[in-house]
């Protein structure tokens, strides 16, 4: 385990400040991106968001044979493969806000996984799953666009639905701590992944956004602090890829 530092969160990336926080803009721009997300997030991370997905279910694997499972702001699903990889006993559950990402999770759970993943269109701050409900929550890639409070809100729901003993784990993109690597890192999501997007038959502008949430997340240490703040859980950090990505994992106490 790596532990935080807690430098500054966008030194480099200041000149494209992070949007502040709102469910509408964020639920909008995923309504936007829903035609593109999967073909645009395989190509442009490199294959390292599909290699840190799997990283992510690696986070719960030591549970027992858990069978309810959470998956938070869920997009179209890219998760669901992995969590039936690791826990082919799972019953999984979606959630997301943005109606057209959850139209394409209602195509991919038909066609991949028999109709068996019940989808929630709504806010993960919000959620209407029951008190220790779920054995496991995970979630990839969602928490980046979150201010201070609702980090805090989202935690505190991580604790709230998930059973004694039960696990979670999150992951999303970071800024890593080498300078160097953070400049390249920043670079390539704010001029090359709009290109890409262009080349892609994408939308630029709502790929670039993806650099300016990520200036707003930093290193992710206020989400770590959010979910340390939370007495009901155990929490673990570690950075992946020299802090290209960080997971913050553990268990529900
Ligand atoms: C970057 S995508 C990640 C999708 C998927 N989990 C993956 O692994 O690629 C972020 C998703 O979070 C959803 N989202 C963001 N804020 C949310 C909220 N407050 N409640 C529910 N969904 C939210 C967006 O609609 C979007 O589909």
């Amino acid at each position: 385990m790596t532990e935080i530092s807690h430098r500054p969160a966008v030194a480099i990336a200041s000149p494209d400040a992070a949007p502040p926080y709102d469910a509408g803009d964020v639920r909008r721009l995923f309504d936007r991106m829903a035609t593109s997300y999967d073909r645009m997030n395989v190509a442009l991370s490199l294959g390292f968001a599909t290699l840190w997905r799997r990283q992510l279910l690696r986070l719960v694997g030591a549970t027992g044979s858990p069978r309810r499972v959470l998956d938070l702001m869920s997009g179209r699903g890219e998760t669901w493969t992995e969590i039936e990889r690791r826990l082919p006993q799972a019953e999984i559950t979606a959630v997301d806000f943005s109606a057209q990402m959850m139209a394409h999770a209602e195509t991919r759970s038909r066609a991949r996984f028999g109709g068996r993943v019940r989808l929630r269109q709504e806010d993960a701050l919000n959620g209407t799953a029951e008190r220790a409900s779920f054995d496991v929550v995970v979630s990839a890639y969602g928490l980046k666009t979150f201010d201070a409070p609702q980090l805090e809100r989202l935690a505190s729901e991580v604790a709230r639905v998930l059973r004694p003993g039960g696990s979670f784990a999150f992951i999303d993109v970071t800024e890593p701590a080498c300078r160097a690597l953070r400049i390249a890192y920043l670079a390539y999501l704010r001029w090359i992944v709009p290109l890409a997007a262009v080349l892609l038959l994408s939308d630029p502008a709502e790929y670039r956004m993806l650099h300016r949430y990520l200036a707003g997340f930093g290193d992710g240490s206020r989400a770590v602090e959010a979910f340390r703040s939370q007495p009901g859980l155990h929490v673990e950090v570690r950075r992946l890829f020299f802090g290209c990505a960080t997971s913050i994992s553990g268990r529900r106490t």
